[in-house]
């Protein structure tokens, strides 16, 4: 027999689970599986984190909980006049975020939604599909071309009529290859009024000058379906700490915004933020101390016949031949972690580039397994 208030407890459990249903339980796996670390444990090459952490003006910071008496209003307005400057907008074309994710699902709920459509690469950054679904719209895989671009013609094919959002990773995780420019600029001029982009550009900072590559900040198009998307988790490395953004037009911002919790970034961050986008000499610091650990990586993994997908980012991807799974653990019992599975790419495994002594014992346990 059920007492009364133990039934109460299943009836309520019922209820919640029933009002969940059509909710895509297998996303809530989604999430990156081994993030949970602490001092001394296993080596991080699996969440493309800066491995180096914040710039040393923001490790300088003095009394870092200043103000975190007070609502992050000041911070919010400075950062995003920032911001603005940086890409030469208006701030009412900004929208901050807790991190580049919660941009990617405003942008879900904001463009997308019942009777629309998120259409996305596969294999791409996981989050646009978990949002999607939960804006209730229908989500659309698309493969990567065999030079692991974006498919941009079977794309919009696959947005139809209907509209909805088209996400575009650009460099692509977890391929960490490029979507060439041209291409781009031809497709969203021909997609429907209906149909806006998201042009995620989280590892923009890392691409070494390729041709195929300008940054949709850099050089816009005069398109107002583009909404940029940028992240301080990468290049700034403050990942922790949660803080991304978006540009696009005023009235874009506007629909976003509707869609946004109040005040989700915090004063910490956002004085972090700021501290990092004055200091363009520690970020280029940070851009060729990137580009060197790339080149470190691309001539060990040379020296051993890997076959390796060309790297515009902070993190590399390559063939294993083995089933990654069984890669994956094998380094796990080296201590060291690498990238989650991306279905359909089975053999490949992800690596994010940490610093030259967590390299060296990756490449150390590579070779028992090699
Ligand atoms: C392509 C891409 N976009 C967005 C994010 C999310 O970044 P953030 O930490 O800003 O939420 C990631 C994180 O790895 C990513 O790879």
């Amino acid at each position: 027999m059920l007492s009364r208030r133990s039934f109460f407890k299943t009836a309520g459990m019922g209820a919640a689970i029933a009002a969940t249903a059509s909710f895509p339980t297998e996303l809530i796996s989604w999430a990156e599986p081994q993030r949970t670390t602490h001092q001394g444990g296993p080596i991080l090459l699996n969440s493309n984190e800066n491995a180096y952490g914040p710039f040393p003006s923001v490790l300088a910071l003095n009394n870092p909980f200043q103000d975190a008496n007070r609502y992050p209003d000041r911070g919010f307005d400075h950062l995003t006049e920032h911001v603005a400057a940086l890409h030469k907008v208006k701030p009412e074309q900004v929208t901050l975020g807790c991190g580049s994710t919660e941009i990617l699902k405003i942008a879900a709920c904001a463009f997308a939604g019942p009777g629309k459509k998120v259409v996305m690469a596969s294999p791409t950054f996981e989050a646009i599909d978990f949002y999607g679904k939960a804006a209730k719209a229908e989500v659309v895989k698309v493969p990567l071309t065999s030079a692991y671009a974006h498919q941009l013609e079977q794309m919009s094919a696959a947005v139809g009529k209907v509209g909805g959002l088209i996400y575009i990773c650009n460099p692509n995780n977890p391929t960490a290859s490029l979507t060439p420019r041209r291409s781009l600029e031809d497709f969203i001029r021909a997609l429907p009024p209906n149909t806006y982009v998201l042009m995620d550009e989280a590892y923009h900072d890392f691409v070494a000058g390729s041709a195929d590559y300008i940054s949709f900040l850099q050089t816009p198009i005069d398109q107002d379906r583009v909404i940029v998307a940028r992240t301080f988790s990468k290049i700034y490395g403050i990942a922790g700490l949660r803080l991304g953004y978006s540009v696009t037009s005023a009235k874009n911002a506007r629909l976003m915004a509707a869609q946004k919790l109040e005040d989700s970034t915090n004063v910490l961050a956002l004085r972090a933020g700021i501290l990092s986008l004055d200091h363009e000499d520690e970020h280029q610091q940070a851009v060729q101390r990137n580009a060197a650990d790339r080149d470190e990586f691309m001539r060990q993994a040379a020296a051993r016949k890997l076959e390796v997908i060309p790297s515009s980012t902070n993190f590399v991807m390559f063939n294993t031949h083995l089933p990654v799974r069984t890669v994956i653990d094998h380094f796990a019992k080296s201590n060291v972690k690498i990238g989650r599975p991306f279905p359909p790419m089975d053999t490949f495994a992800r690596i994010s580039l940490g610093k030259p002594e967590e390299m060296k014992t990756f490449w150390q346990a590579w070779d028992k397994i090699a």
